[in-house]
């Protein structure tokens, strides 16, 4: 492949070209893993399987992930493709066919004839891996999710047994309610401005539908719990089929609209409520709770959407916070919406047990200095919003920090007593898994489960807890 035109394709970014099976002979482990970690740390990510004709930010990739599993103190690797329609297509005629999502090829009437995947936007299946309700997916915003083995070969498209619809869009932005153990998703189509919250029970079967109509449909990747509500930030980023499908620019951003907060009281029996504020866009929340009449959001802020049609705009050099913001439920205003941290930062996660809840530590993907060109994070952050201290676990100028994920301490309730996990690749010192205390993140990983193939950058990560081979 020739991806020397493509900035979100170098360095780190780059894919790999092969599935790997390391055993625990193969994993060098630096530093003493913790007895009772029994599970597995899984992070999807796009990575190209065949030479793109576009490639604006890493959306565009086929999903690939990436799993450590923990048991009896030894672990083992593993990382395969998502093995999508789309991508057995392009196995089969061995060539890229599908275009990206800022510029749409046609699908070539042989290649559907053949029996190939005829939609022209691929699922990638490249954003997030959940454990939920039994089963092991893999999620992309744009369509049905992928249900996985533990060993992460491919079941097939999971349609929530007729829940999704074709054209049916699943987020990869689910919580899991740490009450009820529901998973409290949302569906949107591409053709029509309805959201659909849809909350599915702990043993995977659909619970319930709550939907809400917005006048147009508009670029909402993320959503948040708190007791009573579920949460969303409209922000005027637009993304036009029509556009795209003429090889226009399909991004649009029309910051005078402002962004809207969207509550949508969970158990579906009133309308929601709409708070307004000046245009902002924001990937993902840290968290939400309620507390005194106010609904406090913490999540990373971005002054517009990211990206256009052109190549190298998906600069993550864009300023991007952790932000503090509180409604007031009884004048539905925005009392304030602040900076908390000057840290640049991103892919924030929390303990999920304090999902929705009043809670001390966030954690995110960070950087301790200007990067040139695209952007990456050297750093895992922690925020504590007990003291509104930031502390950064420093993993050298070079290397590449991937999404923190917060691994409870089966033994303790306590937030400083569990672990952060994530990958990071230095090239200097090479790929490996940072396992660091969640309660003394100065003093850096408690040990680096070292994997001997690199792992590129990507997306979300989630701690399957008790999976194994
Ligand atoms: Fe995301």
């Amino acid at each position: 492949m020739d991806l020397s035109t493509f900035p979100y394709l170098q360095n780190n970014y780059a894919p790999v070209d092969s599935e790997q099976d390391w055993s625990s002979a193969d994993l060098r482990v630096e530093g003493e893993i913790p007895q009772a970690l029994v599970g597995a740390f899984m992070r999807n990510g796009a990575n190209v399987a065949y030479q793109p004709n576009h490639y604006v930010y890493p959306l565009d990739g086929d999903g690939m992930i990436h799993g450590v599993y923990f048991k009896d103190g030894k672990v083992e690797y593993k990382n395969r493709w998502v093995d999508t329609h789309h991508l057995q297509t392009e196995r089969k005629h061995d060539r890229m066919i599908y275009g990206s999502v800022g510029k749409l090829l046609p699908v070539p009437e042989e290649i559907i004839a053949a029996g190939g995947a005829p939609h022209p936007v691929r699922n990638t299946a490249n954003t997030n891996v959940l454990q939920h309700g039994g089963k092991l997916m893999a999620l992309w915003e744009g369509g049905f999710p992928h249900e996985l083995n533990n060993d992460l070969s491919t079941v097939g498209l999971f349609d929530y047994d007729g829940m999704l619809r074709p054209g049916d869009a699943l987020t990869a932005h689910p919580k899991v309610c740490p009450d009820t153990g529901d998973l409290i998703s949302c569906t949107q189509r591409l053709d029509s401005p309805i959201y659909l919250v849809q909350i599915i029970g702990k043993d995977g079967k659909h619970k319930k539908t709550i939907p809400y109509e917005f006048e147009r449909r508009g670029i909402i990747h993320d959503l948040q719990i708190t007791e009573n509500y579920v949460i969303i930030f409209y922000a005027p980023a637009f993304h036009s089929i029509e556009k795209a499908l003429r090889g226009e620019n399909p991004f649009e951003w029309e910051p005078e609209k402002g962004t809207q907060i969207v509550v949508i009281p969970r158990d579906g029996g009133s309308e929601p409520d709409i708070y307004e504020t000046d245009a902002f866009f924001s990937w993902h929340f840290c968290n939400g709770f309620e507390r005194d009449g106010q609904i406090i959001l913490d999540y990373v802020w971005i002054n517009s959407i990211p990206f256009t049609q052109a190549q190298g705009t998906g600069v993550e050099k864009q300023p991007r916070r952790m932000y503090r913001m509180t409604l007031d439920e009884a004048t539905k205003t925005v009392v304030s919406n602040e900076q908390f941290s000057d840290v640049f930062c991103e892919f924030s996660r929390i303990d999920e047990r304090r999902m929705g809840k009043d809670y001390r530590f966030g954690f995110a993907a960070s950087s301790n200095h200007d990067w040139e060109g695209i952007h990456g994070y050297n750093c895992t952050g922690r925020f504590d919003f007990k003291t509104g201290e930031t502390t950064l676990c420093d993993y050298g100028f070079d290397a590449n920090a991937g999404e923190p994920v917060y691994v409870a301490n089966p033994e303790s309730d306590r937030e400083e007593d569990g672990w952060v996990m994530c990958y990071v690749y230095n090239p200097g010192e090479g790929q490996f898994l940072s396992i660091v205390s969640a309660g003394d993140f100065a003093a850096g990983p408690i040990a680096r489960v070292y994997v001997p193939t690199r792992i590129p950058n990507g997306f979300h990560a989630n701690w399957m807890q008790d999976l194994t081979l």
